[in-house]
């Protein structure tokens, strides 16, 4: 499978780095909490896998200290090769094929990554492969299937939905899952992983909060694609990204399944 088949490959980079900053401001607390709650401490050798804009991986050199490690894997390195920290190392790969060493990290973090790989087992099987045995997983994986608009105007909230139609279709045309965050449970307990914990946050948001506007951004920069899926157009895409404006405008844009998981101790 090549290399482009992440969606937003073709992003204007500061639009990208926008993007992804907008997501660590929402969704670090959480990430940060489940992480914390694995017992990740100094001397930690620690995967981030798809880092994104960095900030997981700038907290968790943080959180290790010079006695351990974090590597940062990402397809594109771009926003994180620039990191200054003596205990941190940016690698740029895919992370099916990296050429790390089997065993060799206490804990494994990725967030939003899976669902962009259309054969993610083998991504999962190669994040198992590195973790140690009694090491520590976090997967937070987006589920678009729980996506609906709850309060506008009628034509506002269709046209949400058909935006949500679009992702759906757009992600099946690539051979993904747009769902595949509430599936992560049942498959990672199938990898015979241990302890596991779920947590499903689909928060209802109104427009112009973070979420909503994480979400106005991705269909700006998707929208083509969306409508490439036959499934919206173009009057669809600007009613979305009103309706993600308007505080009064309510909608579940789509939940995060999160797992913690712990590799059973040989
Ligand atoms: C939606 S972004 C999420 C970034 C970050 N994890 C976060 O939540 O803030 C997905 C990231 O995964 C990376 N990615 C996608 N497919 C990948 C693969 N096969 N191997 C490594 N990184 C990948 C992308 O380049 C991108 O940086």
């Amino acid at each position: 499978m090549s290399t482009s088949q992440y969606v937003f490959t073709d992003s204007q980079h500061s639009k990208e780095l926008e993007r992804l900053q907008a997501i660590e401001k929402v969704f670090d607390p959480a990430s940060r909490r489940r992480i914390q709650a694995t017992g990740i401490t100094t001397n930690w050798q620690c995967l981030e896998v798809g880092a994104g804009a960095g900030s997981i991986t700038q907290w968790m050199t943080a959180v290790v200290g010079e006695s351990g490690k974090v590597v940062a894997v990402d397809l594109d390195t771009r926003f994180v090769a620039n990191i200054k920290s003596s205990n941190v190392e940016v690698l740029e790969a895919d992370i099916r094929h990296v050429p790390l060493e089997n065993h060799s990290f206490d804990f494994i973090h990725a967030r939003y990554v899976l669902i962009h790989i259309s054969d993610f087992q083998v991504a999962l099987s190669r994040m198992l492969d590195l973790l140690k045995p009694g090491g520590w997983i976090v997967i937070e994986e987006p589920d678009f299937s729980a996506a609906r608009a709850i309060v506008g105007e009628a034509a506002a909230c269709q046209s949400v939905n058909r935006v949500n139609r679009a992702i759906l279709q757009m992600f099946a045309n690539r051979g993904m899952d747009y769902a595949l965050g509430v599936k992560l449970p049942a498959i990672l307990q199938q990898l015979s992983l241990q302890h596991l914990s779920v947590e499903n946050d689909a928060p209802l948001s109104n427009g112009g909060s973070g979420v909503a506007t994480v979400m106005k951004m991705s269909t700006v920069q998707l929208a083509e694609k969306y409508i490439a899926t036959g499934e919206v157009t173009h009057e669809d895409i600007k009613k979305y990204c009103l309706f993600a404006d308007d505080r009064n405008a309510w909608a579940i844009y789509y939940a995060t399944v999160g797992v913690t998981a712990q590799k059973t101790a040989v």
